[in-house]
């Protein structure tokens, strides 16, 4: 477009040419102002990609279809979002249950991977994103959408996990962000929502955190959080009971696994969203779960986050104490690199890559043999492991002697181990200190 002043690195455009300025797409999967006819936005019914709804069909002269995705966000009313999507002009709304595909088909990798991204994070958000994108593209398609809109910013990791999914898995749609191009601040957002009637929680001085939360867990962003200096305040934490105030008697609970994923939680068997779920609450009654991290974005930047991982932080140290009872040795030393190595792919917005299938299968082949039943004591903040059983542990209490070991061991046999296991080491000292 001739009229459109367009901006190189080096040239500051006067403040007049940026009200005007229109993104230019950088990418080939974004898509040029000419391009955008009708819109399929991931609609979570908050401010931003509220003001997003109107914005797009007033910037682009566009439709948009909206579509909200229920990954368990608790406490969310998918009706009352769906009606206010259709109240700001949505020609198309869409919500959909995806709890159960995201329990079976995210999670439950994520359990088999005893996935943590900078030992802390347990990846709810990297893992719903995907999921996310996917429908979009599945919903863009069926309702005839020639781009996507998302409501993430230009510094996060989440614009590259929705924009790498999509581009991956539909090179002919086109997308936009309009948080990354439309240079409104939160006081211009909150006064283009009020001339446009969409309504606002607060006010200008009540900044929410920023919030997202599904199934596997929430978090928060934003405010005093990003003062490293400033120990949390108690308002932040909206699932878990803060540890000083948990009940004074400790609680013990039993998750069996089977094959890598829990299937009950207290001997009672249980799909497992509402697995997830119950155990979330337990977590949440006695302080469990809450993590206060420093985390590397992909997109360079470092942020710190608020998590309340409740369920997370009872299944992960469940199933990997279980996993770490049936491997061998050499399983068990092995395993944890490609664990790292799967929750960096999925953090990273990679969910789609070849890799991660191949890390799948081995993850898969090891869990064959997960299965069992793991107790953990919780009590003011801690979820400790307690007992472990299972009929593939390669455990033996009674490997002492050579019968009854069934001729496996023999402690006879252990000072010739000793004797060539340490051979190089001592070969070394005595050379060193001649
Ligand atoms: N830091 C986490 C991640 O990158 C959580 C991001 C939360 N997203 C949000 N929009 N508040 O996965």
């Amino acid at each position: 477009m001739a009229d459109t002043p367009r901006i190189s690195a080096h040239s500051i455009p006067p403040p007049e040419a940026t009200e005007r300025m229109r993104a230019q797409a950088v990418a080939s999967y974004e898509a040029n102002h000419e391009d955008v006819h009708r819109v399929l936005l991931l609609y979570s019914g908050g401010l931003d990609t509220s003001v997003m709804l109107k914005w797009i069909q007033d910037e682009y002269e566009a439709e948009v279809v909206t579509l909200t995705v229920n990954l368990g966000q608790p406490g969310e009313d998918y009706h009352v979002v769906e009606e206010k999507a259709k109240r700001l002009g949505a020609v198309e709304t869409y919500v959909v249950d995806a709890r159960e595909e995201f329990a079976l088909e995210f999670i439950a990798p994520a359990i088999r991977a005893n996935a943590i991204y900078g030992l802390a994070y347990p990846l709810f958000t990297a893992l719903g994103r995907p999921l996310i994108a996917k429908l979009a593209v599945e919903y863009a398609r069926k309702s005839g959408c020639d781009t996507i809109a998302h409501g993430c910013t230009g510094k996060g990791n989440d614009q590259v996990r929705i924009e790498a999914t999509v581009a991956t898995l539909a090179p002919e749609l086109k997308l936009i962000a309009p948080v990354r191009s439309w240079a409104m601040g939160r006081d211009e957002e909150i006064a283009y929502a009020r001339e446009h009637g969409i309504p606002v929680k607060g006010g200008v001085e009540s900044a929410p955190y920023s919030i997202d939360d599904n199934l596997w867990g929430r978090s928060s962003e934003g405010k005093w959080i990003e003062d490293l200096s400033h120990a949390p305040e108690d308002d932040v934490f909206q699932l878990v009971t803060r540890p000083e105030e948990a009940p004074d008697e400790p609680e013990i609970v039993t998750l069996d696994f089977d094959r890598g994923v829990p299937v009950a939680l207290n001997g009672e068997q249980l799909g497992l969203v509402e697995l997830l779920e119950r155990t979330a609450e337990l977590g949440m009654k006695h302080g469990v779960g809450i993590v206060d991290h420093i985390e590397d974005r992909i997109v360079g930047l470092k942020v710190r986050d608020i998590y309340e991982v409740p369920a997370a932080a009872i299944i992960l140290p469940a199933h990997a104490e279980l996993e770490k009872l049936v491997g061998t040795i050499h399983q068990n030393q092995f395993k944890p690199q490609l664990d790292r190595q799967w929750a960096y792919l999925v953090y990273a917005g990679l969910w789609w890559e070849p890799l991660r299938s191949n890390l799948d299968a081995y993850m898969d082949s090891v869990n064959e043999w997960v299965t069992g039943r793991i107790g953990l004591k919780l009590y003011k903040g801690s979820a400790r492991v307690v007992t472990r059983e299972s009929p593939h542990a390669v455990y033996d209490a009674q490997l002492a002697t050579f019968a009854e070991s069934g001729g496996l061991f023999s402690q006879q046999a252990s000072p010739g181990f000793i004797e060539l296991w340490s051979l190089q080491s001592r070969m070394a000292w005595r050379l060193r200190n001649e």
